[in-house]
């Protein structure tokens, strides 16, 4: 869990006083606000993120489009109306002929046999040509667009603290960066406005994201034993927004159509900005420049301020052992961040998804996997590593980054095994959901664990600035993932699964093989 994440303890307790819920629940009413503010916030991220690709490549960069997530084509449309797509395109890298060709022969094939189980009729030869050429076309850009912006929401927190710090204070960033998300959620209702939505929500995220983190640290005095705990309980808030938002806005974009489904990605956002504001009574004050604080997430800004001394030798190793730690990270959320993108390509057009009381189940409740499996693995992880720890064979936080990696990696050989099997048809939704499941064991060992490294070994006074450096791994790994994923239309997919599992492993046998110099440098952490 995301357990000792805030553990860069400095000074200035800013204890909320106790009150009588606090000695029912265990934890001041604070958490729970900060909770569902970020619950509804994550709701809407991934529900969002959930219809992303597919709708660039089954709706908004064609003309003959998928009015319904999932169903037929029958909407017309013309993506030169997207403000800004000409001169995006232009950006993006040229796919060759031959690429687009042999998706274009796969898919145009599906297209006019149909898939009369789930209700989809074929389509005339010429139409479905059309759509397979149109659709392979966009693929790969889809494909960078993700990645582009997956990764740009991870950039724009780094600067997101630091305008708390300096101007506006956490809770005024935290308001304004919801109330820019809700307007991007709706404005991608204007299909035309695109571009400008997801710039609202890269923005709007950025002023988010680090700022309620931060109010979760700062409901408790430094020492607090009950920290720890209240970050898994928030992790917990994050994955519950992720878990139910598929099927909410995944639905709607099925049943009524896409803009449904970001409208209620809007939705989910407003219901969190409104627990937020009638909650405010319960956070702890903003922090202020000068004071220190007991969270990690501060901003480089504060950390700054807060000392100005130069580095000395011990810290510049751990600083350099934490920059070597996230170079290999921004591997693991390169093939990670697959999950939406490519993945949810597979979910899409190579699984058969079954039928619930006469309801055809959209793929996009693929994404909910992920944090489920979260929230059932993650309290036994926790217990499993206690265990360790008791008997003295907790591996330590290089070695379990080191094995998440690893693991990420080998998830993908049931992708392999899943695409020798399934062929170019569809198949059981076993591959992706097994995938799925070890993925997150990754995870698990990965994520949270480098988040409180990042604040056990970073010299207190820039400690801010790790945290920064650790969400930038995130920012160059999702975006990477992008480029990677534009190479699934381009390989067999055995091979494509085969680079993930050899990604994932290489970064991971070079962490382990840093492991030595690395617990040298921080110590036995
Ligand atoms: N899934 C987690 C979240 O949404 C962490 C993602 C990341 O650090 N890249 O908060
Ligand atoms: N697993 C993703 C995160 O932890 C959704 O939030």
């Amino acid at each position: 869990m995301s357990a000792d994440q805030s553990t860069a303890e400095t000074t200035a307790p800013r204890p909320v006083p106790e009150t009588a819920f606090e000695r029912r629940f265990g934890h001041p009413p604070g958490l729970f606000i900060l909770f569902f503010a970020e619950m509804w916030e994550r709701f809407s991220y991934y529900g969002m993120r959930g219809l992303l690709k597919l709708y660039m490549v089954n709706y908004l960069f064609i003309t003959v489009r998928q009015v319904y997530q999932g169903k037929g084509y029958t909407g017309a449309g013309d993506p030169d109306t997207v403000l800004g797509w000409g001169f995006i395109k232009g950006l993006l890298p040229a796919v060759d002929p031959a690429t687009i060709q042999k998706c274009v022969t796969d898919k145009a094939a599906k297209l006019a046999a149909g898939n009369p189980s789930e209700g989809v009729v074929g389509l005339a030869a010429d139409v479905a040509q059309k759509v397979a050429e149109q659709t392979c076309a966009a693929s790969s850009s889809a494909s960078i667009l993700y990645g582009w912006y997956t990764g740009l929401v991870y950039l724009t927190p780094f600067f997101g603290g630091i305008l708390a710090d300096k101007l506006l204070g956490q809770r005024r960033s935290v308001v304004v960066g919801g109330v820019l998300m809700a307007i991007g959620h709706f404005v991608m209702a204007f299909e035309n406005m695109f571009f400008p939505a997801l710039l609202l929500l890269i923005l709007g995220n950025g002023c988010f994201k680090p700022n309620i983190s931060t109010q979760v640290g700062n409901l408790y005095a430094p020492g607090d034993p009950r920290r720890d705990g209240a970050f898994t309980i928030f992790y917990m808030g994050i994955n519950l927004g992720a878990f139910i938002c598929n099927f909410v806005c995944g639905t709607l974009a099925a049943v009524y159509g896409w803009h449904y489904g970001f409208g209620a990605a809007g939705v989910g956002m407003v219901l969190g900005l409104i627990v937020y504001l009638i909650g405010q009574k319960h956070l702890a004050p903003d922090l202020k420049m000068k004071g220190a604080s007991g969270s990690a997430e501060k901003s480089s800004a504060e950390s700054a301020a807060g000392g100005s001394e130069p580095l000395n030798k011990d810290e510049w190793n751990r600083v350099g052992a934490l920059i070597v730690l996230c170079l290999l990270n921004v591997v693991f959320w390169a093939v990670y961040e697959q999950q939406g993108n490519t993945m949810q390509t597979w979910a899409d057009e190579q699984t058969n998804w079954p039928k619930i009381f006469g309801f055809q189940i959209p793929s996009t409740w693929f994404q909910s996997f992920n944090p489920f499996f979260i929230f059932l693995m993650a309290p036994l992880f926790d217990r499993f590593w206690a265990w360790q720890a008791k008997r003295g064979q907790e591996p330590s936080s290089v070695s379990k980054m080191a094995i998440g990696c690893i693991v990420l990696g080998l998830s993908f050989i049931v992708m392999i095994v899943g695409a020798q099997v399934v062929g170019s048809g569809k198949g059981s939704l076993f591959w992706p959901v097994f995938c799925t499941l070890l993925l997150t064991v990754g995870e698990l060992y990965l994520s949270p664990i480098g988040l409180s490294l990042v604040t056990k070994v970073s010299p207190a006074r820039i400690v801010s600035m790790m945290m920064g450096m650790w969400f930038l791994s995130s920012f160059v790994g999702n975006t990477l993932s992008g480029y990677i994923g534009a190479l699934y239309d381009k390989m067999p997919k055995e091979g494509f699964f085969l680079l993930l599992t050899v990604l994932g492993v290489a970064a991971g046998l070079a962490m382990w093989a840093f492991n030595k110099p690395l617990k040298r440098a921080i110590g036995s952490t």
